[in-house]
C-alpha cells in the first residue's frame, strides 16, 4: 500500500457495529443528575415531569441507545428503596464518594425509567454488591420486572406503576476491585456467581448479566472471572480513562501544552491494546464470542475546572476531546466482534460530558458533536478498511496520525469516519473505494484552528460541525485534505 492510502472494500462485511457502543453513563455525581438532567417539577427551568427540556431535546438528537445508572462508585452504596415512593418522604443521605453532599433521592428508579423512555434508550442498571445484600438486589429486579402478585410488584403498583418495566441490562456491582468493595478477583468471582443467581428472569423479561471487570490492564482479573464465571455472564465490563498526567494530577482540560495533547492521543490509542489483550483472554474461555466486552466507562478525565468542587468532576471540553471520542469509536468499531457496548463517562456536567449546564443555560460540547456525527454507524455493517499512515512522534510520545473506519447502513449508504490526531499537521489521504458504485459524496467536519478550542456559555457555537468540501473524486477514489485536529464523516451514496 502507498503511504497515506486508505483502501475500503465496501463489499467485504465485518459484522454489525452494535449501536450500544454509543451508550452513555449518568451517575449520582456532582451536577450530573441533579441540575444536569433532573430539576424537579417545581423548577423555573422548563421541564417535563422534572427532566429539563433543553437537555432532553439535545440528547434526543443523539439517538442514545442505552443509559447506565446509578453509578459508578455510587452504585455500590445505593439502596434503591430510598429512591421510591412520594418524593417528600424519601431519605436524605450523604453522597460520600462524590463531594459529601446531600442526596435527596428525588431521582430514583421511576424517574430513571421515565428518562429512558423519553430518550428512547434501553435502561442499564448497576446493582449494589459492595454494600448491598443479595436480597436487596433480587428485590430490585422483582420490583422492576415482575408482572404478577408479589411484595415488590405490589409495592411498585402502589407507587403508580401497574405494569413492570422491561429491563435488559443489569450490572452485578461496579469496580469491585476498588470503590465497589476492594475485593480480590477470586472473592468477587464467587460473589458474582452468588448474586447473579437471584437476578431472575421474570416472565419474558430476559436479563443480560454483566460482571464487574478489570481495572485497566489487570489481565489477571479477567482471567479469574472468565475461568470461574464465564458460563454465568453475558457481558464483562472493562473501564479505562485517559488521564494525560496520571490519576493524581490528571492535567488541565483547557490550558494544556502540546506535550499533553500528545500524551492524550497516545493514551487514547492504548484502548486498542487493552481491548485486544482482554479480548484474547476472553477468547480462551469463550471462543465463540458469546460474552460481550462492555466498556461501560471511558473518556478523557482531567482536573476539575478551577474553583469547582473537586468531588464534582466538572471539566470543560475541547476539540482535543472530540478527537479522543472519534478515535475511541474507530477502535470500538474495529473490535465489533467482541465490544458489544460502551458508555462514555458521563452524560452531563461530569468528566467528558456531552452537555454542560449553568442554571437555565446549556452548551453542547465538541464531544456531543462527535456522537451526533457518528450515530450513522449505529447498527451498521462495518466494512473492510486498510490504512497506511505515518506515526506522529513528538515530545516522547507516539500515535498514528489518522484513524478511520467505515460502515454500510441498511440503505447501502457508506459512512467513513476519519480522525486526524495530529495537533498541527494536515494530511492528504487517497481513499480507494472498492466494491461499490457511487454518484454522490458529502462530508461534515469538526475542527478548529486552536488545539484547545471550546464552547462557552458566552460563545456556545465556537466548535460545531461544518460542511466539509476538502475532497475531490478521481475515478473510484477520493483525495481528501484532512486538517490537523479534525474529525470528519464522509457519506458516500
Ligand atoms: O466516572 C467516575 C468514576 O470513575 C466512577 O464512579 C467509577 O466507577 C470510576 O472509577
Amino acid at each position: 500500500m502507498k503511504k497515506n492510502q486508505v483502501i475500503i472494500n465496501a463489499d467485504i462485511e465485518k459484522g454489525t457495529i452494535n449501536k450500544n457502543i454509543y451508550g452513555h453513563f449518568a451517575e449520582h455525581l456532582g451536577r450530573g443528575i441533579y441540575e444536569g438532567l433532573w430539576v424537579g417539577e417545581e423548577s423555573p427551568i422548563p421541564n417535563t415531569n422534572g427532566i429539563r427540556n433543553d437537555v432532553l431535546e439535545a440528547l434526543k438528537k443523539l439517538d442514545i441507545p442505552v443509559l447506565r445508572w446509578p453509578g459508578g462508585c455510587f452504585a455500590d452504596e445505593y439502596h434503591w428503596k430510598d429512591g421510591i415512593g412520594p418524593r417528600e418522604n424519601r431519605k436524605r443521605m450523604v453522597n460520600t464518594h462524590w463531594g459529601g453532599v446531600v442526596e435527596n433521592n428525588h431521582f430514583g428508579t421511576h424517574e430513571f425509567f421515565m428518562l429512558c423512555e423519553m430518550l428512547g434508550a434501553e435502561p442499564y442498571i448497576s446493582g449494589n454488591v459492595g454494600s448491598g445484600s443479595v436480597q436487596e438486589m433480587s428485590e430490585w429486579v422483582e420490583y422492576m420486572t415482575f408482572d404478577g402478585e408479589s411484595p415488590m410488584a405490589n409495592w411498585r403498583k402502589e407507587n403508580g406503576k401497574e405494569k413492570p418495566w422491561k429491563l435488559k441490562y443489569f450490572g452485578v456491582g461496579n469496580e469491585n476491585w476498588g470503590c465497589g468493595g476492594n475485593m480480590t478477583p477470586e472473592y468477587y468471582a464467587d460473589l458474582y456467581r452468588r448474586y447473579q443467581t437471584y437476578v431472575r428472569n421474570y416472565g419474558d423479561n430476559k436479563i443480560y448479566r454483566i460482571a464487574g471487570g478489570p481495572n485497566v490492564d489487570d489481565y489477571n482479573w479477567t482471567e479469574v472471572l472468565m475461568k470461574k464465571a464465564a458460563n454465568l455472564m453475558d457481558g464483562l465490563s472493562v473501564h479505562y480513562y485517559v488521564h494525560p498526567g496520571g490519576f493524581e494530577n490528571k492535567g488541565q482540560a483547557v490550558d494544556f501544552s502540546e506535550a499533553e495533547w500528545d500524551v492524550t492521543m497516545q493514551k487514547t490509542m492504548y484502548m486498542d491494546e487493552l481491548i485486544t489483550r482482554h479480548g484474547t483472554i476472553m477468547d480462551k474461555y469463550d471462543p465463540d464470542k458469546r460474552i460481550g466486552m462492555i466498556v461501560d466507562e471511558w473518556g478523557a478525565w482531567y482536573d476539575v475546572e478551577p474553583g469547582t468542587n473537586p468531588g464534582f468532576l466538572y471539566q470543560q471540553n475541547t476539540i482535543r476531546d472530540a478527537v479522543v471520542a472519534g478515535a475511541h469509536f474507530n477502535i470500538f468499531h474495529q473490535h465489533n466482534d467482541r465490544v458489544q457496548m460502551a458508555n462514555i463517562a458521563q452524560m452531563v456536567n461530569v468528566i467528558q460530558a456531552m452537555i454542560l449546564t449553568e442554571s437555565d443555560k446549556m452548551i453542547l460540547t465538541p464531544t456531543y458533536h462527535v456522537f451526533e456525527m457518528f450515530k450513522v454507524h449505529q447498527d451498521a455493517q462495518r466494512v473492510s478498511l486498510h490504512l497506511n499512515i505515518d506515526t506522529v512522534k513528538e515530545n516522547g510520545y507516539s500515535y498514528p496520525q489518522v484513524t478511520a473506519s467505515a460502515s454500510k447502513a441498511k440503505d447501502g449508504t457508506l459512512n467513513i469516519s476519519l480522525c486526524n490526531l495530529d495537533k498541527a499537521v494536515s494530511t492528504t489521504l487517497d481513499i480507494d473505494l472498492r466494491g461499490l458504485e457511487f454518484s454522490n459524496v458529502t462530508g461534515r467536519i469538526l475542527t478548529s484552528g486552536e488545539m484547545n478550542a471550546k464552547n462557552t456559555f458566552e460563545n456556545p457555537d465556537h466548535v460545531k460541525p461544518q460542511a466539509f468540501k476538502g475532497f475531490a473524486r478521481e475515478g473510484s477514489s477520493l483525495k481528501v485534505e484532512l486538517p490537523s485536529k479534525s474529525v470528519v464523516v464522509l457519506t458516500v451514496r
